[in-house]
């Protein structure tokens, strides 16, 4: 039986490939990647960056943190990583996308595209986003402040099969980083530019 081709892009070259790091608020989603996207980039791959934040601010701002809404988000996330690892990025994403419907309808969306998805959990424990708390948000979450707050009065449900589970606690971000880019070369989704000239 012969192996299957790569999978097609855009412009009929070799696709990218989606990362979708998932995790709660607080676990280390945007320092991991964006520790990886500055690797990817040092080695001469096409990145792009596409975080959660930012897009609401913007392309989502209409969207706020229902469980509909949240499922809009993810999926109008997923649509635009698609568009860009079709066309031959390494397509880096960060958001929380609490449910595992979701995840996996994105998942589908590439599989029908034959672009590869990456999903790696961000596995950081509630506990420590909360010491963490980076922006002061589970602080106004538990003051009641925030309705809503992923993990203290709203859901998270761990991917069941994710391609890398990542532990952040005590490790530094050039590590997390290094560790998924090399279950990225482990599955030969790097040397993208090379492949596609
Ligand atoms: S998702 O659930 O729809 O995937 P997304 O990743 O886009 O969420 O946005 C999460 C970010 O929005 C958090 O990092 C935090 O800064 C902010 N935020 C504001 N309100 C909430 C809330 N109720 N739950 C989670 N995050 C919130």
């Amino acid at each position: 039986m012969s192996e299957p081709g790569p999978a097609l892009g855009t412009a009929g070259g070799p696709a990218g490939v989606t990362v979708w790091f998932t995790g709660l608020s607080g676990a280390g989603k945007s320092t991991v990647a964006g520790t990886l996207f500055h690797l990817l980039s040092e080695r001469g791959e096409r990145a792009f960056l596409l975080d959660g934040d930012d897009l609401r601010e913007g392309l989502n701002a209409d969207l706020g943190f229902t469980a509909e809404d949240r499922a809009e988000n993810v999926r109008r996330v997923g649509e635009v990583a698609l568009l860009f690892s079709r066309a031959a990025h390494v397509t880096l994403v960060t958001v929380i996308s609490p449910y595992a419907t979701g995840r996996d309808a994105v998942r589908k969306r590439h599989d029908t595209s034959a672009v590869p998805f990456v999903e790696v959990h961000v596995a950081t424990p509630l506990e420590v986003c909360e010491a963490r708390d980076p922006k002061g948000l589970y602080r106004r979450a538990r003051a009641g402040e925030i309705a809503r707050f992923t993990g203290v009065s709203d859901p998270y449900e761990p991917p069941d099969a994710p391609e890398l589970v990542l532990v952040t606690d005590g490790r530094s971000a050039e590590a997390c980083a290094q560790e998924v880019l090399g279950v990225l070369a482990g599955r030969s989704l790097l040397g993208l530019c090379a492949r596609s000239g």
